[in-house]
């Protein structure tokens, strides 16, 4: 039974904190599932840490029901939240009920983000009206990255503060389960969650917040070049996979891998039989010699049917 966003509304209300990150793919939601985290975002943050863009404008609906149903597929836990790519919602309330639909229906999403404060407010209504749990996105939000001129914190002035208090309080009032509040200074987070019932979810918002997320491969430590300010390495893996690339390249060159114990037997009989048919012949055609010959189930990833 999946986490609910009852229950994550229930959570703020006995004050207890919780963790939410984001998931791309199967494997990564497979580890993070059963470590117990309760939330997965499939954050339209994999445009520029899975897909390489330079923002997340260019990641599209297909991209994210894509990883979704990967995200999905790895985890029984975890509430799955999918973010709403750039102008999948912004054009009609009916464009977002639209897409946001399609991402619950093929993606298996229990719930969508979407990025904007007041001016999203009666979409979001609309989403929840219609069975859509919302979690809203406000502060910096990467989406505008055009408008705000850089990835830069919001609310350090007296106009920007009181809009994101009110931006909240909309879409608290609309029917958001949670608001993730990014790029916001701490003081200003602490106020807007003592100021809306519904949990707050910090990146780059200090301590405050009732939940924090961060980015996969920030946690990780997957990119050996860059850490933005709000993470915190919890492992550097970017070196240990490097190392693991030149131990198993060295291995192959100097002909140590594979050995006999990666390696599969057949009879000799077979061989031999092979040999005294085809011995005359080499190079023989594979295709001939398998023919008939039943494919095992070579790589054992694949569950069982
Ligand atoms: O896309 C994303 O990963 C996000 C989080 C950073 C909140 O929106």
């Amino acid at each position: 039974m999946r986490v609910t966003v009852e229950q994550l509304r229930d959570m703020k209300r006995q004050g207890r904190r919780f963790a939410m990150l984001t998931a791309y793919e199967y494997s990564i939601a497979r580890l993070l599932d059963d470590a117990g985290i309760p939330v997965l975002l499939v954050g339209d943050s994999l445009g520029s840490v899975v897909l390489g863009y330079d923002t997340t404008l260019p990641v599209t609906v297909e991209d994210i029901i894509r990883h979704t149903q990967a995200v999905v597929r790895g985890s029984t836990n975890a509430l799955v939240v999918s973010d709403m790519p750039f102008m999948s919602f912004q054009e009609s309330i009916e464009q977002a009920l639209h897409n946001a639909g399609r991402m619950l229906k093929e993606g298996g999403c229990q719930a969508v983000k979407l990025e904007g404060g007041a001016p999203m407010a009666a979409t979001t209504r609309r989403l929840v009206e219609v069975g859509i749990p919302v979690m809203g996105h406000i502060g910096l939000t990467p989406q505008s990255v055009h408008q705000l001129g850089g990835h830069k914190v919001q609310g350090k002035t007296l106009a920007v503060a009181a809009r994101l208090l009110s931006d909240a309080h909309a879409l608290e009032e609309a029917g958001v389960f949670s608001i993730v509040l990014e790029g916001v200074p701490a003081a200003l987070a602490q106020r807007i969650t003592a100021a809306v019932g519904v949990p707050t979810i910090g990146i780059g918002a200090g301590p405050h917040c009732d939940a924090q997320v961060q980015v996969i491969h920030d946690l990780l430590g997957l990119f050996n070049d860059f850490q933005p300010k709000h993470a915190k390495r919890y492992a550097t893996l970017g070196p240990v996979i490097q190392d693991a690339v030149r131990r198993y390249t060295d291995d192959v060159v100097a002909g140590a891998f594979p050995t006999d114990k990666e390696s599969f037997t057949m009879d000799e009989r077979v061989l031999h039989e092979l040999d005294d048919r085809h011995g005359d012949r080499l190079p023989f055609d594979p295709a001939v010699a398998l023919a008939g010959t039943p494919e095992p189930n070579f790589s054992g990833y694949a569950p069982k049917s």
